[in-house]
């Protein structure tokens, strides 16, 4: 796993350990307590990331390590990391006979949120939907989707390659308090769903992505080389039904809205579900109000007296 210090990282490592994989974390950042070994090593070393997988031989690789927030970097940075990191990880793999390689996409490559406006082909969103990145980030992420495409038409007979877009990760602990990615805790969410409308009211427990690995590393050989997935939950984070919240919060979609029902999310995961067999377990409704996570793990920078 690389990137398994972060905020999705931690809960993948966690079902994948309890999942009994021998799992090793590869992150620049250390994390406390998490259930795996970890090698701080910057990925943007190539050599360096060769080294390691050589030594380790692993049968399977997760890629998670990226510049994780848009906007959070120049552009042109975060393209070059994000692009980078995945051309080095893929060159380890290769190199060290690995079998199987999963990596981080995000949705955002379909472009909703556009300055100069965006609108659905259809809803809701599919893998097969056109994509229209506009930030670098997104752009990142399209780059790093078709370097596995090309991956596939080039090594597709020496490894499985895959592709996974989760949505909007929520780690355990932001069920009881923690601020999510963007700042602001669950209940300022959805209390204010302006907040989750950028993104389409697109969430993920980071527990229920961590079963999506889990499931596609089971199953990496019987699904299409290369197969790209949304990883959402099975509904929106928002109170009022889908289709309403997004007429009121982001009118250029009312019309293709109304063909989502009840509070169906906006991006589908059926693909999962159809050819993996996974299904978001967790919504916003059941976790909310459940007891607080044992055991939240931290990254160093993350610790009380780090
Ligand atoms: N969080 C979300 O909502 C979300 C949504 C869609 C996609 N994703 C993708 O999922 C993946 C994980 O996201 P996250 O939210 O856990 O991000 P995060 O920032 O919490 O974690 C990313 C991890 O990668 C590590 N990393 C970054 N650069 C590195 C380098 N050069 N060498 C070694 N390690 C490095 C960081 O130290 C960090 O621990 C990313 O690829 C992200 O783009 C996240």
């Amino acid at each position: 796993m690389t990137g398994g210090s972060g905020r999705l990282g931690r809960s993948v490592v966690r079902v994948l350990a309890e999942a009994g994989h021998d799992v090793v974390s590869i992150d620049r950042a250390g994390a406390e307590g998490l259930p795996a070994r970890q090698l701080q090593i910057d990925l943007l070393d190539a050599a360096a990331t060769r080294e390691a997988f050589a030594d380790l031989a692993p049968d399977a690789v997760v890629h998670l390590a990226a510049i994780a927030v848009p906007g959070s970097r120049p552009d042109a940075e975060i393209f070059d990391v994000n692009t980078r990191l995945m051309w080095n990880v893929l060159d380890a793999v290769l190199a060290a006979g690995v079998g199987a390689l999963l990596v981080a996409s995000s949705p955002t490559v379909i472009g909703y949120g556009a300055p100069h406006g965006w609108e659905p082909a259809y809803l809701p969103l599919d893998e097969a939907h056109p994509i229209a990145p506009w930030t670098g980030y997104a752009a990142s992420k399209v780059a790093i989707e078709e370097i596995v495409r090309m991956a596939v038409r080039r090594d597709g007979d020496r490894a499985r390659f895959g592709v996974f877009r989760p949505c909007f990760v929520i780690a355990p602990e932001e069920w009881t308090g923690a601020p999510t990615q963007q700042g602001h805790t669950i209940v300022e969410r959805l209390a204010d769903p302006a907040l989750s409308a950028v993104a389409l009211f697109n969430y993920v427990d980071a527990r229920d992505a961590g079963d999506f690995v889990a499931a596609w590393l089971a199953r990496a050989g019987e699904v299409p080389n290369g197969e790209v997935f949304f990883v959402g939950a099975a509904d929106a984070m928002v109170e009022q039904p889908t289709a309403e919240a997004l007429a009121t919060h982001v009118p250029a979609l009312a019309p293709a809205a109304a063909q989502l029902a009840g509070s169906e999310p906006v991006f589908s995961s059926a693909r999962a579900e159809r050819l993996l067999g996974w299904r978001a377990r967790r919504s916003w409704r059941t976790e909310l109000h459940s007891a607080p996570p044992a055991d939240p793990i931290r990254t160093a920078e993350e610790a009380p007296h780090a």
